[in-house]
C-alpha cells in the first residue's frame, strides 16, 4: 500500500510521468550503463535498439502506479509473474534493485527538471520500492523452487549433442548438462534463458528458448527460428550465432525453466493455436501428452508460410498415432502438392487461420502462440465465440505484455 500523502503526490503526477514514461526509460538505461558498463551484457540490445525495453519498463511503472492509486485495470497479478520469471531467468539479483531504482529516480529528475521537488520525488521512489519489493520476492521463491541455494548463479553448461534443421531457417538443439547432473523438470511452455559469448569482443548477449521437447526426457530440446533482418534491419544476433556458429560438442551457457504460461493447463479438452516459430511451446505439450495423457482431446492449430517453413512437421503422423483423440488443422498461406501428403492426418488449408474454422469445445483451455497481431485476431474470434477470457492463455516472445498485448 502506498502511504496517503504519497497516493496524493502520485496521483497529481501521474499524468506526466505517463506523458515522459519512454522518456524517462530512454534516459535511464545510458545513465545506467555508463556507471555500470557490466550490465550491457545482462540486457537484449535488439530491444534496446528498438525502443521495446523502454517502452516496457516505462508502461510497467506506470501501470503499477495507476494500480496502486486505483486508477488502473491492468491485471497485476500476471504482469509481476511474468517479469519475474523473466527476471529470474536472467539471474537478478536483489541488489541490482538500488542501482536500476537509482538510475531511473536520477532519470525522472532529468525529464521532469524542477517539476520533481522532494516530496515528488519521495513518493516515486515509493512506488518504485513497492514494485521493485514484490519482483524480489517473487524472484527469491522462483530461485528456491528452481532448487538454487541462496546467491548461487542460474548458469549452468549445457552441451550440444544433436543439431537438426526442421524447416527453412529452423534448427533444433538438442541439449545435456556437462557436469552429467539431473536435467530439471519443467512445464511444456517454460523457457530456458541461453547466453552466448559473440565474436569480436561484442561480449555476451542472452535469449530465452521454450523448451521444445518432452518433459522427462534425458536431454532438452530447443528449436531457433534464424531471424534476418528486413527493410534493412540488421539480422537477429543470437539466432544467427546459434545457427551459423554452434555445432554437435560446443557447450551454451543455459538457465533453469522459467515461465508462467502453461501450455497444458486443466485437465479436458486442450486448444493449441500457433503461427511460425510460435510452435515451440505446442511441441513439447503433444510429446508431454502422448506420454501422460493420450487420451486427452488436443486441437492443433498452426499457422506458417508454407509446408516448408513448418517446423516439426515430420514429427505431426507419431504424435497423431500416439494421441487418438488430436486433431491436425493446418493453415499455410501457400499450399504446394507436397502438404497433400498431411491429409492423411492433418487438415491442410490454403490462406490465413479463421477463427470461425477453429474447432472449439466449450469447456477447452486454450493456448495461444505467435506474433501479436496473429494472437490478437485469434483471441477475439474465440472470445467472440464464447471462449471465457480466463480460459485464453498466451505467450509472447519479446517483451511488452502491457504494450498492444493481446
Ligand atoms: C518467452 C520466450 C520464448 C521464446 N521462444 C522462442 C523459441 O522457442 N524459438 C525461437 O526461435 N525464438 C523464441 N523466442 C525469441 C528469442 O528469444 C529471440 O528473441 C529471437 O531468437 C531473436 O533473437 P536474435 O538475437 O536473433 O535477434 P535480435 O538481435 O534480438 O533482433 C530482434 C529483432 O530486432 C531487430 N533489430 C535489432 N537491432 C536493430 C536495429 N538497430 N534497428 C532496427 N531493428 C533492429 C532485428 O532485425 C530483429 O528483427 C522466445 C522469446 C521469449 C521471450
Ligand atoms: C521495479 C523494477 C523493475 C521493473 C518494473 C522491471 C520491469 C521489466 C519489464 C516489464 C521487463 C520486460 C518483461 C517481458 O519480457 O515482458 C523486464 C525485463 C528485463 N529486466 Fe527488468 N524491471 C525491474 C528491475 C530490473 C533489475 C533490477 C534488473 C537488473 C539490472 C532488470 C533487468 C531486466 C532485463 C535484463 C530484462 C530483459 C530485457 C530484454 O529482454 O529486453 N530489471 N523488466
Amino acid at each position: 500500500m502506498l502511504s496517503e500523502s504519497s497516493a496524493a503526490v502520485v496521483t497529481a503526477t501521474l499524468p506526466v510521468v505517463r506523458a515522459h514514461g519512454e522518456e524517462i526509460t530512454g534516459r535511464f538505461y545510458p545513465r545506467m550503463f555508463a556507471a555500470h558498463p557490466e550490465l550491457l551484457n545482462l540486457f537484449n540490445r535488439g530491444n534496446q535498439a528498438t525502443g521495446q525495453q523502454k517502452a516496457a519498463l516505462a508502461a510497467a511503472v506506470v501501470s503499477y502506479a495507476e494500480h496502486l492509486t486505483g486508477t488502473g485495470d491492468a491485471p497485476w497479478g500476471p504482469i509481476l509473474d511474468r517479469i519475474a520469471h523473466k527476471h529470474a531467468s536472467l539471474g537478478i539479483t536483489a541488489t541490482s534493485y538500488t542501482i536500476v531504482g537509482r538510475h531511473l529516480m536520477g532519470a525522472i529528475g532529468e525529464v521532469l527538471g524542477d517539476a520533481v521537488t522532494p516530496e515528488v520525488a519521495a513518493a516515486w521512489d515509493e512506488v518504485y520500492w513497492l514494485l521493485a519489493c514484490e519482483l524480489i520476492a517473487r524472484e527469491a521463491r522462483l530461485y528456491t523452487e528452481a532448487g538454487l541455494a541462496d546467491g548461487e548463479s542460474v548458469w549452468r553448461d549445457w552441451r550440444v549433442t544433436e543439431v537438426t534443421t526442421e524447416a527453412t531457417d529452423v534448427r533444433s538443439f538438442t541439449l545435456a548438462p556437462v557436469d552429467g547432473g539431473a536435467v530439471p523438470d519443467f512445464v511444456p511452455g517454460q523457457y530456458v534463458s541461453v547466453a552466448v559469448d559473440l565474436d569480436g569482443g561484442l561480449g555476451q548477449q542472452i535469449r530465452q528458448y521454450s523448451l521444445s521437447g518432452r518433459p522427462g526426457a534425458p536431454q532438452w530440446r530447443i528449436t531457433v527460428k534464424r531471424v534476418r533482418g528486413e527493410d534493412g534491419a540488421p539480422d537477429g544476433t543470437v539466432s544467427t550465432f546459434l545457427h551459423e556458429r554452434v555445432a554437435v560438442g560446443d557447450t551454451l551457457r543455459l538457465s533453469p525453466p522459467f515461465g508462467e504460461v502453461s501450455a497444458v493447463a486443466g485437465d479436458g479438452p486442450l486448444l493449441l493455436v500457433s503461427a511460425g516459430i510460435g510452435l515451440t511451446p505446442a511441441m513439447s505439450a503433444l510429446e508431454h501428452l502422448a506420454e501422460t495423457a493420450p487420451e486427452r482431446p488436443v486441437v492443433l492449430v498452426h499457422a506458417d508460410r508454407d509446408g516448408a517453413a513448418h517446423a516439426h512437421r515430420d514429427a505431426l503422423p507419431r504424435l497423431y498415432d500416439r494421441l487418438p483423440n488430436l486433431r491436425l488443422k493446418l493453415w499455410y498461406e501457400q499450399t504446394s502438392d507436397g502438404d497433400e501428403l498431411d491429409a492423411l492426418t492433418a487438415e491442410v488449408s490454403s490462406g490465413r487461420v479463421d477463427p470461425e474454422l477453429i474447432p472449439i469445445s466449450p469447456d477447452a483451455h486454450v493456448h495461444l502462440c505467435g506474433p501479436l497481431p496473429f494472437m490478437n485476431q485469434i483471441r477475439g474470434g474465440l472470445l467472440r465465440r464464447g471462449v471465457p477470457v480466463e480460459r485464453i492463455a498466451y505467450e509472447v516472445f519479446g517483451p511488452g505484455m502491457l504494450r498492444g498485448g493481446v
